[in-house]
């Protein structure tokens, strides 16, 4: 599965938002750092965090085991499971987002913004 992702920290630095319809777009052109903004792979049996963490990125994390949402991701397009989830609300899975640490791919093409703990929507989950 073929990732484009995007630190949501440049989304709050560049006066951003994640419900921009060209966000990714704007994201491609801004030059920013492969920390930042860039395309990975996820190979079958990684899940999300996993993937970014074995192409040397360090994407926040804290339980790994559903339970915190450090590690929750905003998905602009694509699938990712949940087989373990006890901390986001049905609203804010609806919403999009996802916890990466046990988010695995179901689409072959994904857009996540990840970094989203500080979002006001989720702020109320951080532990
Ligand atoms: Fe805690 Fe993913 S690291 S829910």
């Amino acid at each position: 599965t073929r990732v484009e992702y995007l630190d949501y920290e440049v989304i709050v630095d560049r006066g951003w938002s994640i419900d921009d319809e060209d966000l990714f777009g704007k994201a491609a052109d801004a030059d920013l750092p492969d920390v930042d903004y860039g395309r990975l792979l996820v190979e079958p049996d990684e899940s999300l965090l996993e993937a970014a963490e074995n192409r040397g990125f360090a994407w926040p994390f804290s339980c790994r085991g559903g339970a915190c949402a450090n590690c929750a991701v905003y998905l602009v397009e694509g699938e990712l499971s949940q087989p373990a989830n006890i901390i986001l609300s049905e609203a804010q899975s609806d919403r999009g987002f996802r916890l990466s640490c046990n988010g695995y791919p179901l689409s072959d093409e994904l857009r996540v913004v990840f970094n989203v703990k500080h979002l006001p929507e989720l702020d109320e989950l951080r532990l």
